[in-house]
C-alpha cells in the first residue's frame, strides 16, 4: 500500500476517503481536517485564548498537540473527577504531555472540591456519567469565564458527535437536536463559546494521530461508562461505517447541513442577557433560579 501523496509506504489506510497516507502526509491531511472545521464553523482566531478541556486520553491530547501546531494559544483545564487509580492515571498522562512542553494547565480536584464522582452519584441516586456532565461542564465554563479565555475546545470526534446525533434521532430528542452542533456561541462575558475542532476526524483518525506523534495517552475508558447507550450507537455507526465507508462522515455533515430544520421546529428561549439569567447560588449562566451543578453539589 502507497501514500497518495508522496508514493512512500503507507502507514494508514483511510477507506471513507479512499486513500491512504505515510506518516508526514497523514499528518498533513489531519491538520488540514481540523484548519477546515475551524474555517467552516468560525471556532476560533489566533488572537483568542483558548481553555482546551483535555482529560488524558488520545483525542483531546491530540487536540491541544494540533491548536499549538497551527499557532493557536492553548492552555489546558483537567478536571481530576476522583475516580480512584483511573483518574490518578489520568492525569499522569496530561502531566506527562504538559512537563515536556512547557505548558499551561489548570487543574480542578473533585476531592478537594469535597464531591468526587462517585460521592456525588451515590448522594444524588443518580448515575456517574450524567452526574459527571453536568459537573464537568460547569468547570468547563466556570474556569474559561473566570480565567479570561475566549472559547473552550474540547475534544469531542466525529464518532462521538454521530453517535451522539443517533441517539438523538431515534428518541427524536427535538431540544437536543437544535442544540447538537460543533460550535456554541458565548453569551457576554458569562457563558464561554464552545468549539469541537476534532468533529471531522473519527476515533481511529484521532488514535492514528496520537500514536505517530508519539503523544502517550490514556488507554483505559472510564470504568463508570461501561455498557453506556452512547457506545452502544458508536458500535452501530462502525458496523455501517465497516460495511458502506463514509456513513459516518455524510451522516454527521449531512446532518449540520440541514440542522436548521431542528432550530426552527422548537421554541427555545436564547440565553440573551446573561446577567439576568444567573444561578442565584454560583452566579454560572442558568434558565432556572438554582443550576444543575448547586443541585447536585448543595442538595436541599
Ligand atoms: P467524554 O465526555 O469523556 O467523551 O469527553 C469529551 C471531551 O471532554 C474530551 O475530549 C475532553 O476534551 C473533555 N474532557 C473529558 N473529561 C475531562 C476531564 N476530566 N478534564 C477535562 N476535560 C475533560
Ligand atoms: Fe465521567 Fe466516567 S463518569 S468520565
Ligand atoms: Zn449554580
Amino acid at each position: 500500500m502507497k501514500c497518495r501523496r508522496c508514493r512512500q509506504r503507507a502507514v494508514i489506510d483511510l477507506k471513507s476517503h479512499n486513500t491512504a497516507f505515510c506518516a508526514d502526509c497523514f499528518f498533513v491531511f489531519v491538520e488540514r481536517q481540523v484548519r477546515r472545521a475551524i474555517k467552516e464553523h468560525q471556532m476560533c482566531s489566533r488572537r483568542d485564548r483558548i481553555l482546551v478541556c483535555v482529560s488524558g486520553g488520545k483525542d483531546s491530547l491530540a487536540l491541544w498537540d494540533l491548536l499549538l501546531r497551527l499557532g493557536y494559544r492553548a492552555e489546558g483545564l483537567y478536571i481530576d473527577l476522583g475516580i480512584e487509580d483511573y483518574s490518578r492515571r489520568s492525569r499522569e498522562k496530561v502531566e506527562a504531555f504538559v512537563q515536556g512542553r512547557g505548558l499551561e494547565l489548570r487543574v480542578v480536584s473533585l476531592e478537594e472540591e469535597g464531591f468526587p464522582i462517585p460521592e456525588l452519584a451515590r448522594r444524588n441516586r443518580r448515575a456517574e456519567c450524567s452526574v459527571c456532565g453536568t459537573v464537568k461542564r460547569h468547570y468547563f465554563n466556570r474556569v474559561a469565564a473566570e480565567g479570561g479565555y475566549d472559547v473552550v475546545a474540547t475534544g469531542h470526534n466525529l464518532d462521538d458527535e454521530a453517535g451522539r446525533l443517533l441517539g438523538n434521532l431515534l428518541h427524536w430528542q427535538w431540544e437536543y437536536l437544535s442544540k447538537q452542533s460543533p460550535v456554541l456561541p458565548g453569551v457576554g462575558e458569562a457563558l464561554v463559546k464552545k468549539v469541537e475542532p476534532l468533529c471531522r476526524l473519527t476515533e481511529r483518525e484521532t488514535a492514528a494521530y496520537a500514536l505517530l506523534r508519539g503523544i502517550d495517552y490514556q488507554l483505559e475508558e472510564c470504568p463508570m461508562s461501561r455498557g453506556a447507550t452512547s457506545l452502544k450507537y458508536k458500535e452501530v455507526l462502525n458496523l455501517l461505517e465497516d460495511w458502506m465507508p463514509g456513513t459516518k462522515a455524510a451522516f454527521y455533515q449531512g446532518f449540520l447541513k440541514n440542522s436548521e430544520i431542528f432550530r426552527r421546529e422548537t421554541d427555545q428561549a436564547p440565553l440573551e442577557s446573561p446577567s439576568s439569567f444567573r444561578c442565584s447560588q454560583c452566579g454560572q449562566p442558568s434558565l432556572a433560579e438554582i443550576c444543575n451543578f448547586c443541585r447536585l453539589t448543595n442538595p436541599t
